[in-house]
Protein backbone atom coordinates (compact mmCIF):
# COMPACT_ATOMS: atom_id res chain seq x y z
CA UNK A 1 0.00 0.00 0.00
CA UNK A 2 1.40 3.69 -0.74
CA UNK A 3 1.87 5.86 1.93
CA UNK A 4 0.78 9.06 2.14
CA UNK A 5 2.26 11.32 5.01
CA UNK A 6 -0.01 15.01 5.31
CA UNK A 7 0.68 17.50 8.33
CA UNK A 8 -0.78 20.43 10.23
CA UNK A 9 1.55 23.29 11.54
CA UNK A 10 2.27 22.69 15.43
CA UNK A 11 -0.30 25.69 17.18
CA UNK A 12 1.46 27.42 19.99
CA UNK A 13 0.06 26.90 23.08
CA UNK A 14 -0.72 30.72 24.65
CA UNK A 15 -4.52 30.30 24.09
CA UNK A 16 -7.31 28.41 23.15
CA UNK A 17 -7.80 27.39 20.05
CA UNK A 18 -9.69 29.43 17.34
CA UNK A 19 -11.33 29.11 13.75
CA UNK A 20 -7.88 29.28 12.39
CA UNK A 21 -6.65 26.77 14.00
CA UNK A 22 -9.66 24.31 13.54
CA UNK A 23 -9.17 25.24 9.35
CA UNK A 24 -5.74 24.32 8.77
CA UNK A 25 -6.76 20.72 10.21
CA UNK A 26 -9.91 20.51 8.85
CA UNK A 27 -8.18 21.02 5.61
CA UNK A 28 -5.80 17.96 6.23
CA UNK A 29 -8.19 15.89 7.76
CA UNK A 30 -10.31 15.85 4.41
CA UNK A 31 -7.83 15.09 2.56
CA UNK A 32 -6.25 11.71 5.18
CA UNK A 33 -9.76 10.69 5.77
CA UNK A 34 -10.35 10.50 1.45
CA UNK A 35 -6.54 8.96 0.73
CA UNK A 36 -7.71 6.50 3.46
CA UNK A 37 -10.65 5.47 1.63
CA UNK A 38 -9.14 5.88 -1.58
CA UNK A 39 -6.59 3.04 -0.31
CA UNK A 40 -3.57 4.99 0.71
CA UNK A 41 -1.59 4.05 4.29
CA UNK A 42 -1.84 7.75 5.85
CA UNK A 43 -0.20 9.38 8.20
CA UNK A 44 -1.81 12.61 9.32
CA UNK A 45 0.18 14.36 12.27
CA UNK A 46 -1.21 17.85 14.53
CA UNK A 47 0.39 18.75 17.40
CA UNK A 48 1.43 21.82 19.47
CA UNK A 49 3.99 24.06 19.64
CA UNK A 50 5.22 24.29 23.38
CA UNK A 51 8.53 26.50 23.53
CA UNK A 52 9.51 29.71 23.17
CA UNK A 53 9.59 33.20 24.40
CA UNK A 54 6.10 33.66 23.70
CA UNK A 55 4.91 30.67 25.94
CA UNK A 56 7.09 31.19 28.33
CA UNK A 57 5.64 34.95 28.90
CA UNK A 58 1.73 33.75 28.70
CA UNK A 59 3.11 31.03 31.49
CA UNK A 60 4.47 33.66 33.29
CA UNK A 61 1.63 36.13 32.89
CA UNK A 62 -0.47 33.39 34.80
CA UNK A 63 1.96 33.03 37.20
CA UNK A 64 2.51 29.18 36.66
CA UNK A 65 5.51 27.02 35.28
CA UNK A 66 5.79 26.66 31.78
CA UNK A 67 5.55 22.97 31.95
CA UNK A 68 2.41 22.99 34.11
CA UNK A 69 0.96 25.85 31.44
CA UNK A 70 1.60 23.90 27.93
CA UNK A 71 0.20 20.70 29.92
CA UNK A 72 -2.96 22.32 30.52
CA UNK A 73 -3.43 24.88 27.28
CA UNK A 74 -2.26 21.69 25.03
CA UNK A 75 -5.12 19.46 26.45
CA UNK A 76 -7.71 22.32 24.84
CA UNK A 77 -5.79 21.13 21.54
CA UNK A 78 -6.58 17.69 21.92
CA UNK A 79 -10.01 18.53 22.92
CA UNK A 80 -10.58 20.20 19.71
CA UNK A 81 -9.57 17.60 18.02
CA UNK A 82 -11.99 15.15 19.69
CA UNK A 83 -15.04 17.42 18.55
CA UNK A 84 -14.05 18.47 15.36
CA UNK A 85 -13.49 14.34 14.73
CA UNK A 86 -9.92 14.86 13.45
CA UNK A 87 -8.43 11.78 12.75
CA UNK A 88 -4.90 12.52 13.20
CA UNK A 89 -2.81 9.14 14.15
CA UNK A 90 -0.44 11.12 16.05
CA UNK A 91 -0.21 14.24 18.13
CA UNK A 92 3.15 15.79 18.55
CA UNK A 93 3.88 17.97 21.36
CA UNK A 94 7.65 19.55 21.23
CA UNK A 95 8.05 19.24 25.19
CA UNK A 96 7.92 15.61 24.44
CA UNK A 97 11.39 13.61 25.07
CA UNK A 98 11.26 11.76 21.76
CA UNK A 99 11.32 15.15 20.08
CA UNK A 100 13.79 17.18 21.98
CA UNK A 101 16.08 13.92 21.34
CA UNK A 102 15.73 14.89 17.04
CA UNK A 103 16.02 18.46 17.76
CA UNK A 104 19.44 18.04 19.11
CA UNK A 105 20.64 15.18 17.06
CA UNK A 106 19.60 17.46 14.19
CA UNK A 107 21.61 20.67 15.70
CA UNK A 108 24.64 18.02 15.56
CA UNK A 109 24.32 17.14 11.92
CA UNK A 110 24.14 21.19 11.21
CA UNK A 111 27.13 21.66 13.67
CA UNK A 112 29.07 18.65 11.69
CA UNK A 113 28.47 20.00 8.41
CA UNK A 114 30.01 23.05 9.57
CA UNK A 115 26.62 25.08 9.01
CA UNK A 116 25.99 26.70 12.81
CA UNK A 117 28.67 29.24 14.46
CA UNK A 118 28.73 31.64 17.12
CA UNK A 119 28.34 35.05 16.77
CA UNK A 120 26.37 37.77 18.47
CA UNK A 121 23.02 39.30 17.30
CA UNK A 122 21.71 42.63 17.35
CA UNK A 123 18.53 43.19 15.65
CA UNK A 124 14.35 43.18 16.16
CA UNK A 125 12.55 40.38 17.43
CA UNK A 126 8.85 39.97 17.39
CA UNK A 127 8.05 37.67 19.95
CA UNK A 128 4.36 37.38 18.75
CA UNK A 129 5.47 36.03 15.50
CA UNK A 130 8.73 34.14 17.29
CA UNK A 131 10.79 36.03 14.17
CA UNK A 132 13.64 38.31 13.77
CA UNK A 133 13.28 41.32 11.19
CA UNK A 134 15.26 43.43 9.31
CA UNK A 135 15.26 47.03 10.27
CA UNK A 136 14.48 47.71 6.19
CA UNK A 137 11.18 45.33 7.08
CA UNK A 138 9.54 47.47 9.65
CA UNK A 139 6.91 49.48 8.47
CA UNK A 140 5.86 52.31 11.54
CA UNK A 141 7.87 50.32 13.73
CA UNK A 142 6.25 47.49 14.31
CA UNK A 143 6.90 44.27 12.11
CA UNK A 144 5.28 43.60 8.61
CA UNK A 145 2.45 41.62 10.38
CA UNK A 146 1.49 44.38 12.72
CA UNK A 147 3.54 42.29 15.87
CA UNK A 148 5.67 44.61 18.18
CA UNK A 149 8.67 44.37 18.26
CA UNK A 150 11.85 44.81 20.36
CA UNK A 151 15.64 45.51 20.12
CA UNK A 152 17.82 41.73 21.02
CA UNK A 153 21.26 42.15 21.50
CA UNK A 154 23.26 38.82 22.59
CA UNK A 155 25.25 36.05 22.04
CA UNK A 156 23.89 33.75 18.96
CA UNK A 157 24.22 30.66 17.12
CA UNK A 158 23.98 31.82 13.60
CA UNK A 159 22.73 29.08 10.58
CA UNK A 160 24.41 29.53 7.57
CA UNK A 161 21.00 30.24 5.78
CA UNK A 162 23.15 33.03 2.99
CA UNK A 163 25.07 29.56 1.37
CA UNK A 164 21.32 28.44 0.54
CA UNK A 165 19.83 31.04 -1.70
CA UNK A 166 21.12 29.63 -4.90
CA UNK A 167 20.26 25.94 -4.16
CA UNK A 168 16.65 26.94 -2.90
CA UNK A 169 15.86 28.81 -5.91
CA UNK A 170 16.92 25.73 -8.78
CA UNK A 171 15.34 23.89 -6.04
CA UNK A 172 11.96 25.88 -6.27
CA UNK A 173 12.77 26.09 -10.35
CA UNK A 174 12.84 22.21 -10.96
CA UNK A 175 10.15 21.35 -8.84
CA UNK A 176 7.52 23.40 -9.57
CA UNK A 177 4.73 21.95 -7.69
CA UNK A 178 6.56 22.00 -4.42
CA UNK A 179 4.89 25.65 -3.63
CA UNK A 180 0.97 26.41 -4.02
CA UNK A 181 -0.62 27.93 -4.80
CA UNK A 182 1.52 29.43 -7.58
CA UNK A 183 0.90 32.77 -6.21
CA UNK A 184 2.48 32.38 -2.95
CA UNK A 185 5.17 30.22 -4.98
CA UNK A 186 6.16 33.59 -6.18
CA UNK A 187 6.37 35.96 -3.34
CA UNK A 188 8.36 33.15 -1.72
CA UNK A 189 10.85 33.19 -5.19
CA UNK A 190 11.11 36.63 -4.84
CA UNK A 191 11.77 36.61 -0.94
CA UNK A 192 14.68 34.26 -1.62
CA UNK A 193 15.98 36.48 -4.92
CA UNK A 194 16.58 39.47 -2.91
CA UNK A 195 19.03 37.98 -1.14
CA UNK A 196 19.18 35.57 2.39
CA UNK A 197 21.18 36.56 5.49
CA UNK A 198 22.52 34.28 7.97
CA UNK A 199 19.55 32.72 10.60
CA UNK A 200 20.02 33.42 14.13
CA UNK A 201 19.32 30.25 15.65
CA UNK A 202 19.64 30.36 19.66
CA UNK A 203 18.78 33.09 21.98
CA UNK A 204 20.55 33.00 25.98
CA UNK A 205 17.60 35.79 27.31
CA UNK A 206 15.37 32.99 28.49
CA UNK A 207 15.62 29.26 28.91
CA UNK A 208 12.51 27.89 27.87
CA UNK A 209 13.62 25.35 25.23
CA UNK A 210 15.61 22.59 24.06
CA UNK A 211 19.10 23.82 25.12
CA UNK A 212 21.90 23.71 22.40
CA UNK A 213 23.93 20.59 22.77
CA UNK A 214 27.31 21.63 24.39
CA UNK A 215 26.28 25.01 25.50
CA UNK A 216 23.14 25.02 27.57
CA UNK A 217 23.17 28.66 28.24
CA UNK A 218 21.39 28.70 24.47
CA UNK A 219 18.50 27.19 23.77
CA UNK A 220 17.94 26.40 20.25
CA UNK A 221 15.31 28.78 18.47
CA UNK A 222 11.52 27.91 18.38
CA UNK A 223 11.36 27.66 14.75
CA UNK A 224 14.25 25.26 14.31
CA UNK A 225 13.05 23.07 17.12
CA UNK A 226 9.01 23.57 15.70
CA UNK A 227 9.98 22.31 12.00
CA UNK A 228 11.75 19.15 13.30
CA UNK A 229 8.54 18.14 14.51
CA UNK A 230 7.78 16.70 10.72
CA UNK A 231 10.84 14.36 11.54
CA UNK A 232 10.54 13.46 14.53
CA UNK A 233 7.44 12.51 14.98
CA UNK A 234 8.00 9.30 12.16
CA UNK A 235 11.41 8.94 14.46
CA UNK A 236 14.24 10.18 12.00
CA UNK A 237 16.44 9.10 11.18
CA UNK A 238 15.10 5.50 11.62
CA UNK A 239 12.27 6.75 9.79
CA UNK A 240 11.39 2.61 9.81
CA UNK A 241 8.38 3.54 8.26
CA UNK A 242 9.23 4.89 5.59
CA UNK A 243 7.26 8.07 5.73
CA UNK A 244 9.69 10.41 5.50
CA UNK A 245 10.07 12.66 2.99
CA UNK A 246 6.13 13.92 4.03
CA UNK A 247 3.78 14.21 1.26
CA UNK A 248 2.18 17.45 2.24
CA UNK A 249 3.01 20.42 4.65
CA UNK A 250 -0.49 22.38 4.81
CA UNK A 251 0.68 25.89 6.56
CA UNK A 252 -1.50 29.35 6.96
CA UNK A 253 0.29 32.20 4.27
CA UNK A 254 1.77 33.47 7.38
CA UNK A 255 4.14 31.06 7.85
CA UNK A 256 5.00 29.80 4.33
CA UNK A 257 8.32 31.92 4.63
CA UNK A 258 9.34 29.19 7.48
CA UNK A 259 8.52 26.08 5.81
CA UNK A 260 9.32 27.29 2.29
CA UNK A 261 12.54 29.30 2.95
CA UNK A 262 13.78 28.16 6.19
CA UNK A 263 12.75 24.28 6.63
CA UNK A 264 13.85 23.34 3.39
CA UNK A 265 17.70 25.09 3.63
CA UNK A 266 17.89 23.21 6.88
CA UNK A 267 16.54 20.04 5.84
CA UNK A 268 19.31 20.50 2.89
CA UNK A 269 22.28 21.26 5.08
CA UNK A 270 21.70 18.21 7.47
CA UNK A 271 21.70 15.95 4.27
CA UNK A 272 17.61 15.21 4.82
CA UNK A 273 15.33 14.79 1.89
CA UNK A 274 12.64 17.42 1.31
CA UNK A 275 9.43 17.47 2.08
CA UNK A 276 7.07 17.31 -1.31
CA UNK A 277 4.79 20.14 -1.22
CA UNK A 278 3.99 23.09 0.79
CA UNK A 279 0.72 24.26 0.33
CA UNK A 280 -0.27 27.69 2.00
CA UNK A 281 -3.85 28.74 2.71
CA UNK A 282 -5.22 31.64 3.86
CA UNK A 283 -7.33 33.51 5.96
CA UNK A 284 -10.46 34.58 7.76
CA UNK A 285 -12.29 37.34 8.58
CA UNK A 286 -14.91 38.06 10.65
CA UNK A 287 -18.07 39.45 9.37
CA UNK A 288 -15.53 41.35 6.88
CA UNK A 289 -13.21 42.18 9.97
CA UNK A 290 -9.73 40.99 10.28
CA UNK A 291 -9.76 38.13 13.62
CA UNK A 292 -8.05 39.68 16.46
CA UNK A 293 -8.68 39.32 19.85
CA UNK A 294 -8.44 42.85 20.64
CA UNK A 295 -11.68 43.32 18.64
CA UNK A 296 -13.14 41.32 20.63
CA UNK A 297 -14.45 38.79 17.06
CA UNK A 298 -12.27 35.65 17.85
CA UNK A 299 -14.51 33.01 16.41
CA UNK A 300 -14.71 30.09 18.88
CA UNK A 301 -14.99 26.78 16.37
CA UNK A 302 -16.66 24.46 19.78
CA UNK A 303 -19.88 27.30 19.87
CA UNK A 304 -20.30 27.24 16.02
CA UNK A 305 -20.28 23.25 16.43
CA UNK A 306 -22.50 23.25 19.00
CA UNK A 307 -24.64 25.95 17.32
CA UNK A 308 -25.11 24.38 13.80
CA UNK A 309 -23.11 20.94 14.22
CA UNK A 310 -20.20 19.79 13.47
CA UNK A 311 -21.22 18.39 9.66
CA UNK A 312 -22.17 21.99 8.85
CA UNK A 313 -19.07 23.63 10.08
CA UNK A 314 -17.06 21.25 8.44
CA UNK A 315 -18.80 21.75 5.05
CA UNK A 316 -18.94 25.17 5.45
CA UNK A 317 -15.25 25.76 6.25
CA UNK A 318 -14.04 23.54 3.33
CA UNK A 319 -16.43 24.57 0.73
CA UNK A 320 -17.56 28.56 1.42
CA UNK A 321 -13.64 30.40 -0.05
CA UNK A 322 -11.75 28.90 -3.11
CA UNK A 323 -8.96 26.75 -0.76
CA UNK A 324 -5.85 29.25 -1.15
CA UNK A 325 -7.34 32.11 -1.57
CA UNK A 326 -8.81 34.38 2.23
CA UNK A 327 -12.56 34.49 2.91
CA UNK A 328 -15.10 36.10 4.92
CA UNK A 329 -17.09 34.32 7.77
CA UNK A 330 -20.45 35.53 8.41
CA UNK A 331 -23.65 33.53 9.60
CA UNK A 332 -26.07 34.64 7.04
CA UNK A 333 -23.85 32.98 4.40
CA UNK A 334 -23.13 29.84 7.07
CA UNK A 335 -26.83 29.77 6.46
CA UNK A 336 -27.48 30.40 3.06
CA UNK A 337 -25.06 28.00 1.68
CA UNK A 338 -25.95 25.04 3.94
CA UNK A 339 -29.85 25.43 3.21
CA UNK A 340 -28.71 25.78 -0.52
CA UNK A 341 -26.54 23.11 -1.31
CA UNK A 342 -27.53 20.85 1.60
CA UNK A 343 -30.91 20.81 3.01
CA UNK A 344 -32.42 21.47 -0.21
CA UNK A 345 -30.25 19.88 -2.80
CA UNK A 346 -28.30 16.44 -1.08
CA UNK A 347 -30.76 16.25 1.81
CA UNK A 348 -33.87 17.03 -0.44
CA UNK A 349 -32.81 14.35 -3.07
CA UNK A 350 -32.21 11.74 -0.66
CA UNK A 351 -34.95 12.54 1.61
CA UNK A 352 -37.67 12.06 -1.44
CA UNK A 353 -35.97 9.44 -3.05
CA UNK A 354 -35.87 7.50 0.36
CA UNK A 355 -39.28 8.10 1.83
CA UNK A 356 -40.74 7.39 -1.49
CA UNK A 357 -39.63 4.10 -2.01
CA UNK A 358 -40.27 3.02 1.44
CA UNK A 359 -43.66 4.30 0.84
CA UNK A 360 -44.22 2.80 -2.51
CA UNK A 361 -41.70 -0.19 -3.11
CA UNK A 362 -42.15 -1.55 0.56
CA UNK A 363 -38.39 -0.44 0.60
CA UNK A 364 -37.16 -2.35 -2.01
CA UNK A 365 -35.91 -1.98 -5.49
CA UNK A 366 -33.70 -4.49 -7.48
CA UNK A 367 -31.32 -3.35 -10.25
CA UNK A 368 -33.15 -3.28 -13.48
CA UNK A 369 -31.67 -5.23 -17.04
CA UNK A 370 -31.87 -2.31 -18.70
CA UNK A 371 -31.21 1.60 -18.39
CA UNK A 372 -32.37 4.45 -20.62
CA UNK A 373 -29.78 6.48 -22.41
CA UNK A 374 -30.61 9.18 -19.55
CA UNK A 375 -30.53 7.07 -16.79
CA UNK A 376 -26.87 5.97 -17.98
CA UNK A 377 -26.10 9.82 -18.32
CA UNK A 378 -26.39 10.45 -14.75
CA UNK A 379 -24.64 7.04 -13.64
CA UNK A 380 -21.55 7.81 -15.66
CA UNK A 381 -21.16 11.30 -14.05
CA UNK A 382 -21.87 9.35 -10.52
CA UNK A 383 -19.22 6.82 -11.57
CA UNK A 384 -16.99 9.55 -13.18
CA UNK A 385 -16.88 11.87 -10.32
CA UNK A 386 -14.52 9.96 -8.17
CA UNK A 387 -11.70 10.43 -10.95
CA UNK A 388 -12.67 13.90 -10.81
CA UNK A 389 -12.72 14.70 -7.23
CA UNK A 390 -9.18 12.91 -7.67
CA UNK A 391 -7.61 15.62 -9.37
CA UNK A 392 -9.18 18.30 -7.38
CA UNK A 393 -7.43 16.74 -3.91
CA UNK A 394 -4.68 16.34 -5.56
CA UNK A 395 -4.30 19.90 -5.98
CA UNK A 396 -5.79 20.67 -2.63
CA UNK A 397 -8.78 22.21 -4.48
CA UNK A 398 -11.04 20.58 -1.41
CA UNK A 399 -14.16 23.54 -2.56
CA UNK A 400 -14.10 22.12 -6.20
CA UNK A 401 -14.03 18.59 -5.31
CA UNK A 402 -17.18 19.35 -2.99
CA UNK A 403 -18.49 21.43 -5.90
CA UNK A 404 -18.42 18.00 -8.39
CA UNK A 405 -20.30 15.84 -5.15
CA UNK A 406 -23.03 19.18 -5.51
CA UNK A 407 -23.30 19.14 -9.40
CA UNK A 408 -23.90 15.46 -9.42
CA UNK A 409 -26.99 16.36 -6.60
CA UNK A 410 -28.21 18.63 -8.71
CA UNK A 411 -28.43 16.48 -11.75
CA UNK A 412 -30.08 13.84 -10.03
CA UNK A 413 -32.45 16.00 -8.29
CA UNK A 414 -33.33 17.30 -12.30
CA UNK A 415 -33.73 13.81 -13.12
CA UNK A 416 -36.39 13.49 -10.63
CA UNK A 417 -38.13 16.19 -11.82
CA UNK A 418 -37.98 14.93 -15.39
CA UNK A 419 -38.84 11.35 -14.71
CA UNK A 420 -41.85 12.15 -12.44
CA UNK A 421 -41.74 8.68 -10.60
CA UNK A 422 -45.02 9.63 -8.85
CA UNK A 423 -46.27 10.19 -12.27
CA UNK A 424 -45.14 6.54 -13.55
CA UNK A 425 -46.66 4.95 -9.95
CA UNK A 426 -49.24 5.22 -11.86
CA UNK A 427 -49.03 4.14 -15.27
CA UNK A 428 -45.71 2.24 -15.58
CA UNK A 429 -44.47 0.59 -12.80
CA UNK A 430 -41.35 -0.79 -13.96
CA UNK A 431 -40.19 1.71 -15.50
CA UNK A 432 -40.76 3.43 -12.22
CA UNK A 433 -38.45 0.97 -10.42
CA UNK A 434 -35.57 1.74 -13.10
CA UNK A 435 -35.85 5.77 -11.99
CA UNK A 436 -35.70 4.72 -8.68
CA UNK A 437 -33.03 1.99 -8.83
CA UNK A 438 -30.85 4.84 -10.75
CA UNK A 439 -31.47 7.36 -7.70
CA UNK A 440 -30.39 5.15 -4.87
CA UNK A 441 -27.42 4.48 -7.37
CA UNK A 442 -26.49 7.97 -7.33
CA UNK A 443 -27.40 8.53 -3.50
CA UNK A 444 -24.95 5.95 -2.96
CA UNK A 445 -22.19 7.42 -4.86
CA UNK A 446 -22.99 10.92 -3.39
CA UNK A 447 -23.00 8.83 0.14
CA UNK A 448 -19.39 7.53 -0.27
CA UNK A 449 -18.03 10.77 -1.39
CA UNK A 450 -19.39 12.73 1.48
CA UNK A 451 -17.57 10.83 4.08
CA UNK A 452 -14.23 12.72 3.89
CA UNK A 453 -16.26 16.24 4.45
CA UNK A 454 -18.87 15.15 6.86
CA UNK A 455 -18.09 11.52 8.15
CA UNK A 456 -21.43 11.83 10.49
CA UNK A 457 -24.00 12.39 7.66
CA UNK A 458 -22.04 10.43 5.58
CA UNK A 459 -22.50 7.52 7.93
CA UNK A 460 -26.13 8.07 8.59
CA UNK A 461 -26.85 7.69 4.69
CA UNK A 462 -25.07 4.98 3.83
CA UNK A 463 -26.61 3.52 7.18
CA UNK A 464 -30.27 4.28 5.69
CA UNK A 465 -29.31 2.76 2.47
CA UNK A 466 -27.94 -0.34 4.17
CA UNK A 467 -24.92 -0.17 2.10
CA UNK A 468 -21.68 -1.57 3.76
CA UNK A 469 -18.78 -1.39 0.89
CA UNK A 470 -17.49 2.25 1.58
CA UNK A 471 -14.36 2.91 0.41
CA UNK A 472 -13.74 4.66 -3.02
CA UNK A 473 -13.23 1.32 -4.57
CA UNK A 474 -16.74 0.41 -4.41
CA UNK A 475 -17.65 3.79 -6.71
CA UNK A 476 -18.34 1.55 -9.52
CA UNK A 477 -20.93 -0.16 -12.20
CA UNK A 478 -19.88 -3.64 -11.07
CA UNK A 479 -20.30 -3.13 -7.27
CA UNK A 480 -23.99 -1.31 -7.49
CA UNK A 481 -26.10 -3.33 -5.28
CA UNK A 482 -28.48 -6.00 -6.64
CA UNK A 483 -30.93 -4.67 -4.72
CA UNK A 484 -31.70 -1.70 -2.35
CA UNK A 485 -33.44 -2.50 0.96
CA UNK A 486 -34.10 0.98 2.53
CA UNK A 487 -36.02 0.48 6.09
CA UNK A 488 -35.74 4.26 7.48
CA UNK A 489 -35.39 7.29 6.79
CA UNK A 490 -34.11 10.56 9.34
CA UNK A 491 -34.10 13.92 7.71
CA UNK A 492 -29.97 14.26 7.77
CA UNK A 493 -29.80 17.92 6.68
CA UNK A 494 -32.31 19.85 8.42
CA UNK A 495 -33.01 23.62 6.97
CA UNK A 496 -31.14 26.32 9.48
CA UNK A 497 -33.35 29.58 10.56
CA UNK A 498 -31.92 33.15 9.06
N1 LIG B 1 3.55 27.45 15.97
C1 LIG B 1 3.52 28.01 14.66
C2 LIG B 1 3.61 26.94 13.61
C3 LIG B 1 4.80 26.03 13.71
S1 LIG B 1 4.78 24.80 12.51
C4 LIG B 1 6.27 24.06 12.60
C5 LIG B 1 2.22 28.79 14.50
N2 LIG B 1 1.23 28.47 15.31
S2 LIG B 1 -0.20 29.18 15.40
O1 LIG B 1 -0.84 28.67 16.58
O2 LIG B 1 -0.07 30.58 15.30
O3 LIG B 1 -1.06 28.55 14.26
C6 LIG B 1 -1.13 29.04 13.15
C7 LIG B 1 -2.02 28.34 12.13
O4 LIG B 1 -3.36 28.83 12.23
C8 LIG B 1 -1.44 28.82 10.84
O5 LIG B 1 -1.51 27.87 9.81
C9 LIG B 1 -2.28 30.04 10.56
O6 LIG B 1 -2.28 30.41 9.22
C10 LIG B 1 -3.64 29.58 11.05
N3 LIG B 1 -4.49 30.73 11.31
C11 LIG B 1 -4.45 31.61 12.35
N4 LIG B 1 -5.43 32.56 12.17
C12 LIG B 1 -6.09 32.31 11.02
C13 LIG B 1 -7.24 32.85 10.38
N5 LIG B 1 -7.86 33.93 10.80
N6 LIG B 1 -7.70 32.20 9.27
C14 LIG B 1 -7.12 31.03 8.81
N7 LIG B 1 -6.07 30.50 9.39
C15 LIG B 1 -5.39 31.23 10.36
O7 LIG B 1 2.16 29.63 13.62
Amino acid sequence: MNNYYITTPIYYVNDSPHIGHAYTTLACDVIARFKRLDGYNVMFLTGTDEHGQKIARSADAKGMNPQQFVDQVSQKFRHLVEVMKFSNDDFIRTSEPRHKKVVQQIWKKLMDNGQIYLSKYAGWYAVRDEAFYSEEELIDGKAPTGAEVQWVEEESYFFRLSEWQEKLLSFYESNPDFIAPNSRRNEVISFVKSGLHDLSISRTTFSWGVPVPGDDKHVIYVWLDALVNYISAVEWPENHLNLWPADLHMVGKDILRFHAVYWPAFLMAADIPLPKRIFAHGWWTNEGQKISKSLGNVIDPLSLVSEFGLDYVRYFLMREMPFGNDGNYSRHSFIERVNAELANNVGNLAQRVLSFVIKNCAGNVEAPKVFSEADRALLVQAYNSIGKIRLEIERQAIHNALGIIIELSTKANEYITLNAPWELNKTDKERMHVVLYTLLEVIRVISILLQPIMPDAAQKLLDQLNVNERRFTAINEGLAPPCFEISAVNIIFPRLQQ
